[in-house]
């Protein structure tokens, strides 16, 4: 059976009450979820440590959200990536949309921080995707593409045994209720997986963000090079996150 990934990205979201019942349901989801499909949890930082204690027997992993490319440092208010190994986390989202277009986050630093959590053994979710003016303007391949060669570990700091995954979400699509067609998704994931084979030789999991809803999660999870999804606003919701997430069967 094809692997699929079903991450939660909570953004800054949430409470202390909010988080436990939210983990407390993915704990219970992921008990009945065959062993081909994961959960990822990725909240606000400052619960990771106490939701590593909480997952400490359930196959629910969790990540950050963002990493500093810098390992340790002066970096104020930064979190480094050693720091969320340190507490448990297994994965890391870099270079989300809104971190591009609220932080200035360009692809040489999304690389920096994908190598810096290469060296930190978590799996990088490095995000990529066009807005409605390259979609409208049919220059969404290449712009994605261009994305994903420079925004992915250089080659001289993959192994054999690193191991990353890309999510594709349009920006335009973030949030909005507004989501590519089927087709659309397929060519798309088949180019970045097209890139990533050319460029390192390795299949890389390719997963799609963007507006993933209960009622739109089925046909998405089994669109060929579809291996997993990454849920904002429905993954704030016991309900919708396990209905997605049962989805992917
Ligand atoms: P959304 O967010 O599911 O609320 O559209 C997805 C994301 O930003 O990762």
């Amino acid at each position: 059976m094809e692997k699929k990934t079903i991450i939660a990205n909570w953004k800054m979201n949430g409470s202390g009450v909010l988080m436990r019942e939210l983990t407390l349901a993915a704990e219970r989801t992921a008990n009945s979820l065959p062993e081909h499909i994961s959960l990822v949890l990725c909240p606000p930082a400052v619960y990771l440590q106490e939701m590593t204690h909480m997952l400490r027997n359930s196959p629910v992993a969790i990540g950050g959200q963002n990493c500093h490319a810098e390992l340790s440092g002066a970096f104020t208010g930064d979190i480094s990536a050693p720091m969320l190994s340190d507490v448990g986390a297994k994965y890391v989202i870099l270079g989300h949309s809104e971190r591009r277009q609220q932080h200035g986050e360009t692809n040489e630093q999304v690389r920096a921080k994908a190598e810096a959590a290469l060296k930190s053994s978590l799996i990088s979710v490095i995000c990529v995707g066009e807005s409605l003016v390259d979609r409208e303007s049919g220059k969404a391949v290449d712009v994605v593409t261009e994305q994903v060669r420079a925004s992915i570990p250089s080659l001289k700091s993959l192994t054999p045994d690193s191991h990353f995954l890309l999510a594709y979400e349009p920006i335009w699509a973030i949030g909005s209720g507004q989501i590519p067609s089927e087709a659309e998704i397929v060519s798309m994931h088949a180019a970045i997986s097209d890139t990533l084979f050319a460029l390192t030789g390795k299949q890389v999991p390719v997963i799609y963000g963007g507006s993933v809803t209960p009622e739109n999660a089925h046909a998405i999870l089994h669109l060929s090079k579809v291996c997993g999804v990454l849920v904002g606003g429905a993954s704030l919701k016991v309900e919708s996150f396990a209905a997605i997430a049962n989805a992917a069967i």
